[in-house]
């Protein structure tokens, strides 16, 4: 039997190039091999969004453009809403007797992200931010899913998925399917800025769909060796971001780049310059198929549709399991 993945992304802005190589890149790869659910979580963007319902709905398209123009196949992968599943929602209701508040409190991921929010939360968070770490349990199981293909700072949510996973087997039986996480090939891709983390609200990201005028823009303002300061000062490739961007984007030349800056022969505008080709030229088929989708949206609306429906019918079977499991298998 094929194995599953399943992965998603919150609908909160367009994906970028951490997303690409972080995930994405991965989910095209295995579409061919496994079976695989992508999950365009709006329920979750909600936690920290619920007061900004606009957003995460004008965002849901563009997420699922932004999947099918890095070659997501439709045919092959099936997209889906989360907040059309509603046998997610019952089971993030189950399993949130299994999970204690000092442990989703803990969780690293949640606690940063609380950190980061301190607007929106204030001094208190709320009950569905604390809880999203079981129900995106709830995305994964309702699957069957072997496999979920995340960045990195998603491993904690892995982690506690398991934790779920188990106890709820001990409890009612074997029923649920424990996943693995698979983290892309560059793990966590740094911000412009050289900031740890390329993120959507740290305003340090290349998106897929940025015009050539904008990705040179960015790149100009790139953060580089900060002792480079003359064309011909030797730079150390090692603390700059544009020479870590071509470790992604300009392969065959790395080398010749790595000598060129270390003898003092490359100079920093240079190397930007053929770093925003290289971006450029290699987001031109992504943006071409973008486009067209974009030309199209009754197109992606019927992907969403068809998906949905699948995944659904997929959700349901888990589902009539895990209340069997527990006993709410009433009159059948
Ligand atoms: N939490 C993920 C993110 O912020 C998005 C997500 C929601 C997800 N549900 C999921 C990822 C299930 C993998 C599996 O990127």
């Amino acid at each position: 039997m094929r194995k599953t993945i399943l992965t998603g992304d919150r609908p909160t802005g367009q994906l970028h190039i951490g997303h690409l190589f972080g995930s994405l890149l991965n989910r095209v790869k295995f579409q061919e091999e496994y079976e695989t659910y992508i999950m365009i979580a709006d329920v979750q963007a909600l936690t920290d969004n619920f007061n900004n319902p606009q957003k995460v709905r004008d965002n849901v398209l563009e997420v699922a453009m932004d999947n099918l123009a890095v070659g997501i196949d439709p045919q092959k992968a099936t997209i889906f809403i989360q907040s059309l599943i509603p046998e997610i929602a019952e089971l993030t209701v189950f399993y949130s007797n299994l999970v204690t508040i000092s442990k989703l409190q803990r969780n690293p991921t949640v606690k940063q992200e609380i950190e980061q929010k301190k607007e929106l939360f204030k001094d208190s968070v709320t009950f569905g931010f604390l809880g999203y770490p079981v129900s995106q349990a709830a995305d994964i199981t309702a699957f069957d899913a072997d496999l979920v293909p995340v960045g990195e700072d998603q491993l904690p949510m892995i982690e506690q998925t398991k934790d779920i996973v188990r106890k709820f087997n001990k409890i009612y039986g074997q029923t649920l399917k424990e996943p693995e996480a698979l983290v892309g090939g560059f793990g966590r891709v740094k911000g412009l800025d050289g900031n740890s983390k390329m993120g959507k609200s740290l305003n340090n990201a290349i998106y897929l769909a940025d015009s050539p005028e904008i990705i040179e823009n960015k790149i100009r303002k790139a953060l580089t060796d900060p002792d480079k300061i003359k064309l011909d000062d030797k730079g150390n490739p090692d603390v700059c971001t544009v020479f870590y961007y071509h470790q992604m984007f300009s392969g065959g030349n790395l080398k010749n780049i790595k000598n060129e800056c270390q003898s003092g022969e490359r100079g920093c505008i240079q190397c930007k310059r053929e770093l925003s080709e290289n971006i450029i030229r290699f987001l031109e088929p992504i943006q071409k198929k973008r486009k067209y989708y974009q030309d199209h949206p009754e197109l992606v609306d019927e992907i969403l549709k068809r998906g949905t429906e699948k995944a659904r019918e997929k959700s349901r079977q888990v589902l009539q399991r895990v209340k069997k499991g527990m006993k709410l298998d009433y009159f059948s």
